[in-house]
């Protein structure tokens, strides 16, 4: 059964390689090392989606001197699985832009990449619940980068099955982290990749999504309607050249699964990660991870729903 099922709440870079466009991109008050952009949309009204990005001119783009490393954007950096895969980008040399929330965290991650090898590691500070602050963000990532192969959407939270059933805020914060802030930022993305014939979109879905179970249904329903859009998007963009993938994790040990019971039976992220940077690379449409998934869920969508409401799952 899906890792997202049983549990209890659990709920920076060469920034000097980045452009400052932005005037709500301020300077953090960590040595120059370790310094990571801070953007937030606060105080802001949501921006106008007809807008393109706010991004440097593509000449000025392809000036850049990074060009042979894959530009990859990783949004949720220190998520477990996203951690394991920059550790694999990195040794390879790819250019990396990480965004995460936690400043410390993040600072850690960049720092780690660099040692690595990545050939650049960009960073900013941002809770992506704030979707005002996304263009912004995403621009300031993109001129940093020097442009964008590859864009990882691995942030989530699994959140509390028990309190979302009381409290509908509870519930709503579990669908905007896991649905709402991912179709923003998607949005954005999409469209920035679609103009330009290219580029990967990456996302964490879960199968969790698969099915509406008793123990997790909420987050199984952000999940559920990521996978929809996931899906649905790659159908509009993929013959404009971008390749969109839905990626749908069973249990992984990370610090979300780590609570659960049995959760040291659960795949090991780093397993994970060579599955996924693999399958990035080649850009695949669906991938199940570990890949006995795609057979589980088979399993799990056939049997009949007069049986499955009495079922403990
Ligand atoms: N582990 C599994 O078994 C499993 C299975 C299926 C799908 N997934 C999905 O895979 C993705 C990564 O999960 P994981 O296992 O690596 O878990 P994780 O280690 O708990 O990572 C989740 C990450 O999301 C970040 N995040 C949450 N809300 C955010 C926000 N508003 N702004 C910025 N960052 C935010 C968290 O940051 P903080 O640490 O600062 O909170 C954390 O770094 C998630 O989407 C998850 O739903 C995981």
């Amino acid at each position: 059964m899906s890792p997202d099922s049983q549990n209890p709440t659990k709920a920076t870079g060469d920034a000097a390689s980045d452009s400052k466009p932005a005037s709500a991109v301020s300077a953090p008050a960590a040595s120059a090392e370790a310094q990571a952009a801070v953007v937030s949309g606060a105080g802001r009204p949501q921006p106008d989606p007809e807008q393109p990005l706010a991004l440097r001119s593509v000449r000025e783009q392809q000036e850049s001197p990074r060009r042979t490393a894959r530009k990859i954007l990783v949004l949720g950096a220190t998520s477990g699985i996203a951690e394991a895969c920059i550790r694999q980008w990195a040794q390879r040399g790819d250019a990396l832009y990480l965004v995460a929330r936690n400043p410390d965290r993040l600072a850690a991650v960049a720092a780690d990449a660099r040692t690595r090898g990545a050939s650049t590691v960009g960073s900013a500070v941002a809770d992506l619940d704030d979707t005002a602050a996304h263009p912004e963000l995403l621009a300031h990532a993109i001129n940093g980068l020097g442009g964008l192969d590859v864009a990882f959407l691995a942030m989530g939270v699994l959140g509390e099955q028990s309190q979302a059933e009381r409290s509908f805020s509870a519930a709503h914060q579990i669908l905007h982290t896991n649905f709402t802030a991912p179709v923003s930022l998607l949005t954005w993305l999409a469209n920035y990749a679609a103009q330009r014939h290219a580029g990967t979109l990456a996302v964490l879905s879960s199968v969790a999504g698969e099915r509406g179970r008793r123990s997790n249904y909420v987050y199984g329903s952000s999940k559920a309607g990521l996978t929809a859009f996931v899906d649905g998007l790659r159908n509009r963009i993929d013959r404009d050249g971008v390749r969109v993938m839905t990626i749908k994790p069973g249990p992984v040990k990370t610090a979300m699964t780590e609570a659960m019971k049995g959760s040291e039976k659960f795949a090991d992220v780093e397993s994970v990660a060579s599955t996924l940077v693999k399958a990035i690379d080649r850009g695949k449409d669906v991938v199940y991870v570990p890949g006995i998934w795609r057979i589980i869920m088979a399993v799990i969508r056939a049997i009949p729903e007069r049986i499955f409401k009495k079922l403990n799952l």
